[in-house]
């Protein structure tokens, strides 16, 4: 299959109205003149990223070589507003987008959700279910729903997953458990599907966007490693296009995860000494003796 498998192409990328799946959404409406379909909750956002996107896939079309545009047409960015965690909510989508004779080739679910850096024993129960439901459930809410479209396509599925899922994380059990849920779901159905469609894992390091909004500070150590969303998507898309099955994005990401295949009981230690030894406020639900200690210097001090 050629690199241009992604061209003019009807995808659904769930997430779209920020941060990853909008730069997705955009790099695949603009320059691969596909018709997009994104979803989340908000329709103002969505509403906001349809501008966006359509203006600027408009100018790219009038820009493009004839043999594009008439190949493929101009891309298009529509929206339908939903909760991911919801599995009625998938057939009904299923059921709007067969009225609309909308059948898609590619499935990209990149909705998710983070909690705070927290300890799991003081973590609400129902915050961890809601992780699991929204970053892993949802996915597979996705791939029941739509696994006969995508084989009569021979089409793909891309779930967004996290370099948590490749070295869990301290302060993230929650978080880190639904994305290697995430992880191994895909690489088993990946198995089951192999001569029928296309499926990949993506594994983002930590990336410059709202997921971390139940922060009022980021800690300055997360953000010196932090890419920005639209160099992770341009990743995602040529990934993508290349039909890699396994795309890791980000130092972050290919540092956990080559350190921790090495040093399985190490890397997460290590990792915890790190963010405990930041004394960022971030993590002070996480290392709950950072913040006295901190009181303590800053009293001596005077
Ligand atoms: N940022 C990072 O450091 C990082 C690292 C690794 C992996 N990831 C993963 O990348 C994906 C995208 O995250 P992001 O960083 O781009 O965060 P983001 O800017 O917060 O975007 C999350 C998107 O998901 C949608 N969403 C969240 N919960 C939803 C729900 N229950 N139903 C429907 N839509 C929902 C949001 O839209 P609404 O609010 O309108 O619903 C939004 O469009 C997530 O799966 C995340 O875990 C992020």
């Amino acid at each position: 299959m050629c690199k241009n498998w992604l061209f003019g192409k009807k995808i659904i990328i769930t997430g779209a109205s920020s941060g990853i799946g909008f730069d997705v959404a955009k790099i695949l409406a603009v320059k691969y003149f596909c018709h997009v379909i994104g979803t989340g909750r908000n329709q103002e956002k969505l509403k906001n990223a349809k501008q966006e996107i359509e203006k600027q896939a408009e100018e790219n079309y009038l820009k493009a070589n004839k043999k594009y545009r008439e190949k493929y047409g101009k891309g298009s960015f529509n929206f339908y507003s939903f909760d991911v965690a919801d599995e009625n909510s998938w057939k009904e989508l299923k059921e709007f987008l067969k009225n609309k004779k909308f059948s898609p080739d590619i499935i990209i679910n990149n909705a998710g959700m983070f909690l705070e850096f927290e300890r799991a024993e003081t973590q609400d129960i129902d915050k961890i279910l809601k992780v699991f439901n929204t970053n892993f459930l949802s996915q597979v809410y996705s791939y029941k729903t739509f696994v006969d479209v995508l084989k009569k396509n021979k089409g793909g599925l891309v779930n967004i997953s996290s370099s948590a899922a490749l070295c869990p994380v301290v302060g993230a059990a929650a978080y880190s458990a639904s994305k290697a849920a995430s992880k191994n779901f895909t690489e088993s159905i990946r198995e089951e599907h192999k001569k029928e469609f296309y499926i990949a894992g993506v594994y983002p390091g930590f990336t410059k966007t709202n997921l971390f909004h139940e922060h009022k500070e980021i800690s300055k150590l997360v953000l010196s490693v932090c890419q920005p969303a639209d160099k992770v998507a341009k990743k995602i898309v040529k990934g993508i296009a290349k039909r890699k099955r396994r795309i890791v994005i980000g130092k972050d990401a290919h540092l956990m995860s080559g350190m921790y295949r090495m040093f399985p009981k190490g890397t997460p230690s290590l990792i915890a000494n790190v963010l405990s030894a930041s004394h960022d406020k971030m993590f002070d639900k996480v290392f709950v003796d950072n913040q006295a200690k901190r009181t303590k210097k800053k009293k001596s001090k005077k």
